[in-house]
């Protein structure tokens, strides 16, 4: 029994712990695609072409829900996918909307129409790939009206990130977040739009203040994951848990182990 978590690397171990600490019993598959990362600077073809290789190995292995912990793939992937390749008896549910429900106050599955929400000014932080898609504020659009959105595209932080360079991932947050305030100087609300800014979200709350309500997504995810689960336990597939990647194991290994704070083995894909 296994639920899968795809990202382009290291980002959507942020989620998987989330998850574990949610549902502690629920086996989970994880797969990084760290051969091909970072995904937010490709074109959204070659995203699709890596997210549903990815996804499809997760199938291989016995899941029936593969959770796209990737915003990238979730923004230029996700829909063409859900359109027109994922499976009848699969699922393969993205990243945003979680958040998006969260910071419009709405519950799950509220669809009624947009209407004004408390937050007015939003910053989003995410890849170049995620923020020139627009696919936060077109989500957003749907479920709320007069929310001024500024986003700032992340470059380099996922790349130094992978890298495990912690000092250039800081001092490239800190520039990104003065690049939006001089456009924004004081939003509401900020958003975490990329899994591996978690790892270092303690920075973005620093360099933003303690004014700006920070949202991140890992625990939103494993909230509305739970939710589902609840009233779809049969998507929760089989299969052997474990960590997957296309990249080297023993280096990816190393620093997922330093990220979680706990020992983790990884797999080549095969
Ligand atoms: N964690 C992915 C995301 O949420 C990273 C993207 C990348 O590989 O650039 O967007």
């Amino acid at each position: 029994m296994a639920v899968g978590i795809f990202d382009s690397g290291l980002g959507g171990l942020t989620v998987l712990d989330a998850v574990q600490k949610r549902l502690p019993d629920l086996p989970l598959i994880y797969l990084g695609d760290n051969a091909h990362t970072p995904y937010g600077v490709r074109e959204a073809d070659d995203i699709y072409n890596l997210s549903t290789a990815g996804v499809q190995a997760l199938f291989d292995k016995g899941c029936d829900l593969v959770i796209l912990a990737c915003n990238t793939a979730s923004a230029a992937a996700l829909r063409r996918m859900q359109e027109g390749w994922v499976p009848e008896d699969k699922r393969v549910l993205g990243v945003f909307v979680p958040l998006i429900e969260a910071l419009t106050e709405r519950q799950w599955g509220d669809n009624s129409p947009p209407r004004e929400v408390g937050v007015k000014e939003v910053a989003l932080f995410a890849t170049p790939t995620t923020v020139s898609s627009r696919a936060f504020q077109r989500e957003l659009a749907f479920r709320a009206i007069g929310v001024d959105v500024e986003a700032q595209p992340c470059g380099g932080v996922v790349d130094a990130i992978e890298q495990g360079d912690m000092i250039l991932a800081e001092a490239l947050v800190r520039s990104h977040v003065e690049a939006l305030q001089r456009r924004m100087p004081k939003p509401q609300a900020a958003i975490l739009g990329c899994t591996h800014y978690p790892l270092v979200e303690d920075v973005f709350r620093d360099a933003l203040g303690a004014d700006v309500a920070v949202y991140s997504q890992p625990s939103l995810v494993a909230d509305s994951l739970a939710d589902y689960l609840e009233r779809r336990p049969n998507m929760i597939g089989s299969g052997e848990p474990g960590f997957y990647t296309s990249g080297d194991p023993k280096s990816v290994e190393s620093k997922a182990t330093l990220f979680l704070r706990r020992k983790i083995s990884f797999e080549t894909l095969e």
